[in-house]
């Protein structure tokens, strides 16, 4: 069983191929040129994933050693993301499918991240507690099996990798912010400034809003000119900062630890890069022995590899979908089942 996977819902286009859950090809092309404008630009980003899709997906199958014709699944990224950007993938992918007379699997993105422990050697084991940090989303979850998905929580406003990247803006580090200020802490004070933690109704809700309103406060009261900020004040403001946005995670973390049935810990989404955040839970699944599952760097940030892996077992637990079936741009509820 050969799947070739396609993920285009924001500013990397990836193609991957798999046999079976082992990955034999996982190219990421990233659009780098966001830079210059502080943040992603929707329309340049899916003007991007045209000019790359049809060579990526050849690379892909060449690095494979396998032929198109050893293809019998193709799946692609459905949403959430930016819908430009998701129909560029979306649509190649559908239409390969149809062309070549395979099944197509859309894959939700969100999905794909929640399963992409699966692709490491040492996998998670059911039922799992998930982290989902990604640009878009923060949500906690426990995962019972492959088809049933339970929200314990998610975030009210912004997602943690969100406000690293506002707040990264704010203080001048640009974008894209996490990677920037993770750079920053390593040299920073994380107990100089006290950033806060937001507590909510639902324990395992969060929100990054108020964490990025005191940071402005606290640079509006203080430095009138951002220019004035020194290296050393840079650096500690940013260790508060990831250590207020890390405190919030792993507190619900901590939580849900105590109070679900859970066999593993999994860490993923681009945040999960964030080697704070690693090393926090690991420490955490250590204490409550627990397995912990934090896929390698290339499969935190978005990739095919993780919807190929999806689409292949969506396809092997018989699940169909209509050729009607389009692209979304934001997250789907019914993904998740009821407690
Ligand atoms: O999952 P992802 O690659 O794309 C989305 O689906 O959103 O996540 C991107 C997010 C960005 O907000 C980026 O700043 C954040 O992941 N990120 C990090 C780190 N590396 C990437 N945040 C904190 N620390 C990092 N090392
Ligand atoms: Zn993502």
């Amino acid at each position: 069983m050969n799947t070739l996977g396609i993920e285009s819902s924001c500013d990397e286009t990836s193609v991957a191929i798999l046999t079976k859950d082992e990955i034999r090809a996982n190219l990421i092309s990233s659009q780098d040129f966001h830079v210059e404008y502080g943040g992603v630009v929707p329309e340049l980003s899916s003007r991007a994933h045209i000019q790359i899709i049809t060579k990526l997906v050849r690379d892909a199958i060449k690095k494979s050693k396998l032929k198109l014709d050893d293809i019998n699944l193709i799946c692609a990224s459905a949403g959430p993301g930016l819908i430009g950007a998701l129909m560029v993938g979306f649509n190649f992918g559908k239409a390969l499918a149809y062309s070549r007379q395979i099944p197509f699997i859309p894959v939700d993105h969100i999905e794909g991240h929640i399963f992409s422990g699966f692709l490491m050697n040492d996998k998670p084991e059911f039922p799992f507690l998930s982290l989902v940090v990604s640009g878009g989303h923060t949500l906690l979850l426990i995962v019972k099996n492959d088809l049933e998905i339970i929200k314990l929580g998610s975030t009210q406003d912004d997602a943690a990798g969100e406000a690293f990247d506002k707040i990264a803006k704010m203080i001048g580090l640009g974008y894209p912010g996490g990677p920037r200020i993770q750079e920053y802490s390593k040299k920073g004070n994380p107990d100089r400034f006290k950033f806060p933690i937001a507590r909510l109704k639902n324990k395992f809700d969060f929100s990054f809003s108020g964490l990025k309103t005191a940071v402005y406060r606290f640079l509006s009261q203080n430095y009138s000119d951002l220019q004035t900020l020194s290296q050393n004040e840079l650096s500690d403001i940013s260790a508060s900062v990831q250590k207020s946005i890390v405190s919030a995670l792993t507190e619900k973390v901590i939580l849900a630890t105590n109070e679900h049935n859970i066999k593993s810990i999994s860490l993923v989404g681009g945040v999960a890069s964030n080697l704070t955040l690693r090393k926090s839970l690991e420490e955490i699944a250590c204490k409550y022995e627990k397995k912990i599952v934090i896929p390698d760097f290339k499969l935190c940030s978005d990739n095919a590899a993780m919807i190929a892996y999806r689409g292949y077992k969506l396809f092997t637990n018989g699940k169909t979908y209509p050729m009607e079936y389009s692209c979304y741009p934001s997250l789907r509820g019914e993904m998740f089942t009821k407690f």
